[in-house]
């Protein structure tokens, strides 16, 4: 009889017992299964929390565990955060003013992605009159893209700083030309998504014309559809050199022209969004869209 208690006992005491206990799911604890290898327990409010936000958790490898329990340290579920989760790599595309920039924003706060917009690092090297600038000035001011080999060069230097292997990036405006777009794969540079915003010609002059930008933060506001709240802010904005009408249709050319070749090397991530809805309807899908490629990622299915 008392071989019978102790073995009975040791069956208790033994953690396998309860490593099985705990994976049928204990009243009370439960594994938050956000990925094939994490088996965090985590208490049914934190479970709803990650339920609520899908996938809070793997979005933000670089912070770490934020429902590990006791006795599961933070350097082991980053380390397992790593083995099952990237950073997102995106790219974005659509006529000028059709609001990629907009959308990289909210991409930007949502995932912790760089926003890599290619205007924009145009148009602050030529404010700054750096050596970039002064060369990319006689094609901006006419309207023109700038030459390939310049572009090439840029991105392919920002792409490999760090805070864009760590955080992953969204490409705005880039690539632009068959020549980027084979340069960008021929680096072995593959997106796992590529967003096609599509808006009607006569929406896109009304948001260009209509374009505003704030020189101190960056910002850009729509006079009509995204004023300031402040009339000192409304105050300091500008109009970018390129948002009238006629260089609106020049871009929109020029788009056209390039834009068919640009996506064929990128059909089997393309993801094509109707741009012309509200700022907050088209995050949604977005957002929605990049949630799902991060969960097949992190469940070892997504784009390699
Ligand atoms: P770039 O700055 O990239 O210009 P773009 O492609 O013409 O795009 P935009 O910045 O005009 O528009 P957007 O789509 O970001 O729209 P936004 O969100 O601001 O390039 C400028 C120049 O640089 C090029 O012409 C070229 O010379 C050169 N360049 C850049 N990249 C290059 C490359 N790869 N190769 C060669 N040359 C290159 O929105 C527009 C407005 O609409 C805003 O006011 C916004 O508030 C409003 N808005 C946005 N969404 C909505 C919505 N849903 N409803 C209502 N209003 C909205």
């Amino acid at each position: 009889m008392s071989i019978f208690y102790l073995l009975f006992f040791h069956l208790i005491l033994s953690s396998d017992v309860w490593i099985c206990a705990f994976r049928i799911q204990l009243p009370g604890l439960r594994p938050a299964v956000v990925n094939k290898t994490a088996i965090d327990l985590v208490s049914p409010q934190s479970a709803a929390r990650v339920n609520q936000d899908k996938l809070h958790f793997s979005q933000q490898p670089r912070i770490g565990a934020r429902f590990a329990v006791p006795g599961n340290t933070a350097q082991q579920t980053d380390a397992k955060t790593q083995l099952s989760t990237r950073p997102l790599r995106i790219i974005i595309s659509g006529a000028p003013a059709s609001g990629k920039g907009t959308q990289c924003e909210l991409i930007a706060t949502k995932f912790g992605v760089v926003h890599l917009s290619t205007g924009e690092i145009l148009r602050s090297a030529m404010r700054q009159n750096t050596p970039l600038g002064q060369e990319v000035r006689v094609y901006m001011d006419h309207n023109r893209l700038v030459p390939d080999d310049i572009m090439i060069r840029l991105v392919s230097e920002r792409l490999q700083q760090p805070d864009c292997s760590t955080h992953g990036w969204v490409l705005d405006g880039y690539p632009r030309t068959k020549s980027q777009a084979e340069s960008l794969l021929q680096s072995g540079i593959k997106p796992d998504c590529f967003i096609l915003l599509e808006v009607p010609q006569d929406i896109l002059l009304e948001r260009a014309t209509g374009r505003r930008t704030d020189p101190v933060t960056g910002k850009v506001y729509h006079v009509r559809f995204s004023p300031p709240q402040h009339k000192h802010i409304a105050d300091r904005l500008i109009h970018r050199h390129d948002d009238t009408a006629e260089k609106i249709i020049t871009r929109l050319k020029d788009y056209q022209h390039h834009t068919a070749v640009v996506r064929t090397y990128f059909e089997d991530v393309l993801v094509k969004v109707n741009g012309n809805a509200s700022k907050e309807e088209i995050s949604k899908s977005i957002l929605g869209t990049l949630s799902r490629i991060q969960t097949s990622i992190a469940a070892g299915v997504g784009v390699k």
